[in-house]
């Protein structure tokens, strides 16, 4: 009997580890065969531990299960939930990037092998570099950390360039509230991220890559470790990749946990050891980025969904999707929902569909305000937004931004001037101090939100103001983007802004 109990967090966080050993102890009680492999998570959070039974006959999902669970889990008395596959939030789903997680055991290559893994790879070897960026141009594919750059533009730039040394970075610092993709993936299918840099490796003529992990992911950061050992110990990392002839090799390195971080300038001075503060653009990191050098800066998401456009074709993934937003959106959904978890689909499922039908609504019951898209720079999205289509254009068409796409759902008890007061407060906080309309405006944000509390009827006016020139003034998104969750906040919500509607009044 195989047994899969996640090794993921959010699963660890909700008992798997304890439900492992009582299954290590009862299997021995009884004597019965069991191995118990340590899979990623299949995103539905809910439900964890999520554990499948293998009696050689299929996996069979259970879930949450407790301890006390085991005893009937492994004589198959313990009510399940049949397939995973057949599970309505896993049955809707479009898996591309995620068609792994969960299913394989995270560190074991021949696994990943004879589920798809490396055919990518192994494609891309036989191809020149510009013709590696071209497929990625013509999949479509675009950053999948928040800013929605066209990969295969940022990868021919970082070609082009002229230098003896180039580097491929993966942003894997995750700072935005809600989400878990990145971690997910990491900690479920690290070969198709290493997989994935490798291919931009051959594609830019790169030698070497990092992934930058938060410190807040030990987990994430032990199985990168671990794969990426197992990767040259197996000659998928090194000086011959896949006997291809080429050279790339990558580590994994640590960030110290500043929000600013995951921003690409201020990532890579972090990466050399410097202060985390954000750099000037232009020279832009693709021709002057990591040690000076030209350097590919993706998203985990975005590395990672490299292998499977590969494997499978640029024409097939770019089939799916709406308008200019090719592919799938792995949505997190998180906050206050009946079913939170990855979600990966096509682009232009819309928002309600997503937050209503997906999620199932609140897991308090009572009426959906707000969802947070985004991030903490993203918008509140009210209810009447609700028929807008998942998609880069559609989103910033309604006023908000589909970031690396974290859905953080509110009931109708938020109070919308707070969570205002906190976007103001965060950027103050996570600010790197380098330019004055972030540094000193979210100070002067947060007193002003206050003044609009504590009554004064002028506040709500500077507020717009201060807002605006935040949105000019700031050199990066942490300063320039703030604006959305307070303006949206302030827009879509005046009551909660009291003051401000006896204003208008
Ligand atoms: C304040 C701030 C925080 C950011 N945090 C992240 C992050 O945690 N992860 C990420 O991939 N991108 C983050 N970004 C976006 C990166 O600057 C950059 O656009 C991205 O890593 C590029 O990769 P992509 O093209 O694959 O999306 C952040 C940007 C800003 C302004
Ligand atoms: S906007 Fe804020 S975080 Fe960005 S460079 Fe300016 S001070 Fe730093």
């Amino acid at each position: 009997m195989k047994v899969y109990v996640p090794l993921d967090s959010a699963a660890r966080a909700l008992g798997a580890d304890a439900v492992a050993v009582a299954i290590r102890a009862e299997a021995d009680r009884h004597g019965i065969d069991v191995t118990i492999v340590r899979n990623g998570s299949r995103g539905m959070v809910w439900l964890e531990p999520l554990v499948e039974v293998d009696r050689g006959d299929g996996r069979a999902a259970y879930g949450p299960v407790t301890a006390a669970d085991v005893p009937a889990l492994l004589d198959g008395t313990l009510k399940g939930h049949g397939r995973v596959e057949d599970i309505p939030f896993f049955a809707r789903q479009t898996r591309l990037t995620f068609q792994r997680c969960g299913l394989v055991d995270p560190t074991d290559l021949d696994d990943y092998a004879a589920h798809g893994g490396l055919a990518g790879l192994r494609r891309a070897a036989a191809m020149s570099g510009p013709e590696i960026v071209a497929e990625v141009t013509a999949s479509g594919l675009r950053g999948r950390g928040g800013a929605g750059f066209p990969t295969g533009i940022k990868w021919k730039t970082v070609q082009q360039a002229a230098a003896d040394r180039k580097y491929i970075v993966c942003n894997a610092d995750e700072g935005d509230s809600g989400t878990f993709a990145d971690r997910m993936l990491m900690e479920g299918d690290p070969f198709s991220l290493i997989e994935g840099m490798a291919i931009a490796g051959l594609g830019v003529g790169a030698t070497r890559g990092y992934v930058y992990i938060r410190s807040e992911y030990p987990v994430a950061i032990a199985v990168m470790r671990e794969a990426v050992a197992v990767a040259r110990r197996r000659g998928v990392l090194g000086p011959d990749v896949v006997g291809s002839g080429r050279a790339f090799d990558m580590e994994v390195r640590v960030g110290a946990g500043a929000y600013v971080c995951g921003e690409e300038t201020s990532l890579l001075n972090s990466l050399e050891g410097k202060r985390g503060t954000v750099r000037a653009k232009p020279p832009l990191p693709a021709l002057e980025g990591f040690l000076g050098c030209p350097t590919v800066v993706n998203n985990v998401i975005s590395l990672a969904t490299v292998p499977v456009i590969f494997e499978k074709g640029a024409a097939h993934y770019e089939a799916f999707g709406l308008g200019r937003s090719r592919g799938t959106v792995t949505l997190q959904i998180a906050g206050n929902v009946k079913r939170g978890g990855l979600f990966e689909t096509a682009f232009g499922m819309t928002l309600g569909e997503a937050v209503e039908e997906i999620a199932g609504g609140t897991a308090s019951g009572r009426p959906v305000k707000a969802v947070q898209v985004g991030g903490p720079l993203g918008a509140y999205m009210p209810r009447d937004r609700f028929d807008t289509p998942l998609g880069y254009e559609d989103f910033d068409a309604a006023g908000g931004l589909i970031g690396h796409a974290g859905l953080v759902v509110f009931d109708d008890t938020a109070d919308m001037l707070k969570l205002a007061r906190f976007a103001m407060e965060f950027c103050a906080v996570e600010s790197c101090g380098k330019c004055t309309p972030c540094r000193i405006g979210a100070v002067r944000g947060v007193e002003t939100i206050d003044r609009i509390a504590a009554g004064d009827p002028r506040a709500a006016a500077l507020l717009t103001d201060l807002c605006e020139t935040m949105k000019d003034g700031s050199l990066c998104a942490l300063g320039g983007f703030t604006p959305y969750p307070v303006m949206s906040a302030l827009t879509h919500f005046p009551a909660d802004f009291a003051t401000m509607k006896e204003a208008a009044e």
